[in-house]
């Protein structure tokens, strides 16, 4: 076991900059980061997984200790198979907290060695979702204040409606 190690997972579609905060922040408490994304195929994401990671590794290409991988099924057992107990969640507002600590507590049940340590979002960042980037984007609107700027431009242009013909 690691404990040199932590595990942000995630849906990531897409990143937004309070994950980046958070990595860049778990980046320097642990000596490696490894954001792990959802594949979930009974809930079809607005990017595909490979794009997430695509997105991911663009957004992050300034922090030199994470990887990106993807994984299926349930966290406990992807934790088991890294050989990782440590899971990084982040805390933006009580509701957070309430799904937060729930996740948690079913992860430690079910696999007790592996525990989630959460980090505090910036203020600036409660307000801050995907999915909230993604209806922005969709609609037209400007998502370069929530995405980080090296990826702005690319998931404003894969958000944005296309004309009908
Ligand atoms: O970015 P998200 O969507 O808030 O991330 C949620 C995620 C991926 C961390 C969570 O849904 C998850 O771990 N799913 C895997 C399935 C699982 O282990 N469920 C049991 C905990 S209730």
């Amino acid at each position: 076991m690691s404990e040199k190690l932590c595990v942000f997972p995630g849906s990531f579609d897409p990143v937004t900059i309070g994950h980046l905060d958070l990595i860049e922040r778990a980046s320097r408490l642990y000596d490696e980061v490894v954001v792990a994304v959802l594949h979930n195929p009974a809930k079809q994401g607005r990017f595909t997984v490979e794009k997430r990671m695509e997105l991911l590794a663009k957004a992050c290409a300034h922090v030199p200790n994470v990887s990106f991988d993807h994984f299926e099924g349930l966290l406990v057992d992807y934790m088991n198979a890294r050989n990782a107990r440590v899971v990084l969640r982040g805390l933006r507002t009580a509701r957070d907290f309430e799904t937060e600590c729930q996740m948690a507590q079913f992860n430690l049940q079910m696999a007790p060695g592996v525990e989630t340590l959460f980090l505090a979002a910036k203020p600036e960042h409660t307000h801050i979702s995907s999915s909230a980037v993604r209806e922005i984007g969709m609609f037209g609107g400007d998502v370069s204040p929530y995405v980080p700027a090296s990826i702005a431009q690319e998931v404003a242009r894969l958000l944005k409606p296309q004309p009908k013909r």
